[in-house]
């Protein structure tokens, strides 16, 4: 993973006849790289193809990550109450994730493993291009408890990584390095779905992971805004995001093991992520710089019937989509 840099370009012919060919030769021309491509809207002006990777990435829609939300609150509405492991409702709600994936042009595949005498599913998802021996992931697990629908943890991270990959699609962004997302399985039983994955990667492939991204629990009610203290060149992206956007962060303490990275930490991929609370209680310290309710839990309705579509704070998860948006840019270009 490079540090964010600029692109050097050097300049095309007509400046090197106009601004001296020795001076051109010798001194590349820093430029800011175009924005991304949009989608064809019938424009007969469009620039010519020379792609260059763009820096920045795009705003990540929180309406689109609202969406996925609001269908994943329909799949366990239709399928019992929740997405749990071995139900319907996580079947169902991969099978969401993966339509909309397959339609924007990734590659696909779902793993099987069994754990707690059911069937559970990794969903993986490649985005075609760069390079095979730098692999950056994002991932977040998929399943619910069975006590509810599992909107706050974990349907918001796994909405705002989907909607992060279609922004990949949407942009055709092509980094450097290889993008891979990835929805996990049975997380709720232990990390199961998560340790399945690294434990069945082919050494040649653990190898090539440049990074790991988390996104567990990111759009809490009452948030507070929390990032890993894993690979510090992670963290540091996450954390200048924040930094830019004014609001303070605090390292993420309450759950260190807690979610999938774990996996592929102990596996020696670096790895970082975004966390909003669960059952902590918020301080006065940090409501004063966050807002929200001092001596309430960050998310009251954790593992319990009502998280809902009702139990998400949409600053919170926008600003966390968009700090995701820009880790799967900057890491990989
Ligand atoms: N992974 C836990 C769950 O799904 C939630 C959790 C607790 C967590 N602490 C965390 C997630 C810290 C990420 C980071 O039940
Ligand atoms: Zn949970």
């Amino acid at each position: 993973m490079p540090l964010r840099r600029a692109r050097l370009r050097s300049r095309p012919a007509a400046a090197l006849l106009a601004g001296g060919l020795l001076t051109a030769l010798l001194v590349p021309v820093a430029v800011a790289a175009e924005p991304a491509a949009q989608p064809a809207s019938g424009s007969a002006t469009a620039a010519p193809a020379a792609r260059v990777a763009p820096e920045q990435a795009p705003d990540i829609p929180v309406a689109n990550v609202k969406a996925h939300l609001s269908q994943f609150q329909s799949i366990a509405a239709a399928n019992g109450g929740n997405r749990a492991h071995g139900r319907p409702g996580y079947r169902a709600s991969l099978d969401y994730v993966k339509g909309k994936l397959d339609a924007a042009g990734f590659t696909t595949r779902i793993q099987q493993f069994s754990a707690g005498g059911g069937t559970g599913y990794n969903l993986i998802a490649d985005w075609p291009g760069g390079d095979a021996n730098q692999v950056l992931m994002a991932g977040a697990h998929l399943d619910s408890v069975s006590s509810g629908a599992g909107i706050n943890d974990n349907g918001t991270g796994s909405a705002a990584v989907l909607e992060t990959a279609l922004a990949v699609a949407r942009s055709g962004y092509q980094p450097r390095e290889h993008l891979r997302f990835a929805w996990w399985g049975a997380e709720e039983l232990g990390l199961v779905g998560s340790r399945y994955y690294v434990s069945n990667l082919p050494a040649a492939d653990r190898a090539a992971l440049s990074g790991y991204l988390n996104f567990d629990m990111i759009g809490s009610p009452n948030p507070g805004y929390f990032v890993y203290d894993d690979d510090p060149q992670i963290e540091k992206v996450f954390k200048d995001y924040y930094a830019g956007l004014g609001v303070p962060t605090e390292i993420e303490t309450e759950g260190d093991g807690r979610s999938d990275h774990a996996a592929f930490k102990s596996a020696g991929v670096p790895v970082g992520g975004l966390f909003t609370g669960a059952s902590r209680t918020k301080s006065a310290a940090q409501a004063a710089k966050w807002g929200g309710t001092a001596g309430q839990a960050f998310d009251r309705c954790y593992h319990s019937s009502c998280d809902t579509t009702s139990n998400v704070n949409d600053t919170a998860l926008n600003r966390n989509s968009d700090a995701l948006a820009h880790a799967v840019w900057t890491l990989s270009e």
